[in-house]
């Protein structure tokens, strides 16, 4: 008798054949070359690769910032290339949720009405906006910070309140763009800890651009680019999860716990660990 095959994992998102073009004639850019990607609901993805592999870009094109050349980019199986850009807004305001390296907080708002904004701009009246974003960013270490203004956070704490903000609207994918660039090891640790658990706890997926293998360890797989391609894509071991949701100290600044090291990055082989 044969076996049941596996059930198809399902897809969140993906890219078909993805194409970006900068430019036309000699000086075009090829930024993306025919990127074929798909996501899981609640998956963490680390994307890594050399400067100017096209990493961002297609972060921008997955997130709909930007239109592809050509190819499709399909979140829950539509393609948002085909929607209206005040629909594309609208996804991303509702579905999508952004992290970036730093800068990204409007200075003269205290942390709870930066967090809050996602929901304001949906509508939602301040004072329901404010107490839902406080709750957040008690959950991310912050309780008693809520009146600060960007100014008097330290990094580790802005990059929290970006993720509060990136969270409060419970987006189905979280995307960040080196989100960990502008910070210390030890704070950067902290701030992957947060992001992957907080990511976890509200069954969003996370994209994550990043330099640093240590940062894409906590993540359960790592896709690599070069030259607009995917060259290679790595799997944490099997059992590997975001560190623990819930309850566990490891939200606390002091105590990010450390997932177990990947192992050592090999190009995937047909049949091997591919998906
Ligand atoms: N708006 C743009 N106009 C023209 N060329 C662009 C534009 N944005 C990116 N590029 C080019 O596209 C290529 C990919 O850029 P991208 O920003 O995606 O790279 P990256 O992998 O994110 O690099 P980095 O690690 O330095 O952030 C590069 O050659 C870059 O110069
Ligand atoms: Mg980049």
């Amino acid at each position: 008798m044969q076996p049941t095959p596996p059930p198809p994992a399902p897809v969140l998102l993906a890219t078909r054949s993805l194409q970006m073009v900068y430019g036309t004639g000699p000086t075009a850019t090829h930024a993306l070359a025919g990127v074929d990607l798909s996501i899981a609901p609640a998956e963490s993805v680390a994307i890594m690769g050399p400067s100017g592999s096209g990493k961002t870009t297609l972060l921008h094109c997955l997130a709909g910032i930007v239109r592809p050349t050509s190819g499709s980019v399909l979140w829950r199986e539509q393609d948002i290339a085909s929607l209206k850009d005040t629909q594309r807004t609208a996804l991303r305001r509702s579905d999508f949720g952004f992290v970036f390296q730093s800068g990204q907080l409007l200075p003269e708002l205290p942390a709870v009405e930066n967090a809050a904004l996602p929901l304001m701009l949906g509508g939602m009246p301040r004072a329901q906006a404010v107490a839902t974003a406080a709750v957040r960013l008690g959950e991310l270490g912050l309780a008693g910070m809520e009146d600060r203004r960007p100014g008097e956070l330290s990094g580790g704490q802005a990059q929290r309140v970006a993720i509060a903000r990136a969270l409060v609207g419970s987006p189905g994918v979280i995307f960040a763009d080196e989100p960990t660039g502008a910070l210390d090891q030890t704070t950067g640790a902290e701030v992957m800890a947060v992001l992957t658990q907080a990511a976890a706890r509200s069954g969003a997926a996370l994209v994550v651009v990043t330099h640093d293998p240590t940062v894409a360890r906590w993540c359960s797989r790592t896709v690599a680019m070069r030259d607009g391609l995917v060259s290679g894509e790595f799997y944490a071991p099997a059992g590997h999860q975001p560190p623990a949701p819930a309850t566990q100290q490891a939200t606390a600044p002091s105590a990010p716990q450390a997932p177990a090291p990947q192992q050592a990055p090999a190009p995937q082989q047909p049949g091997g660990q591919a998906r």
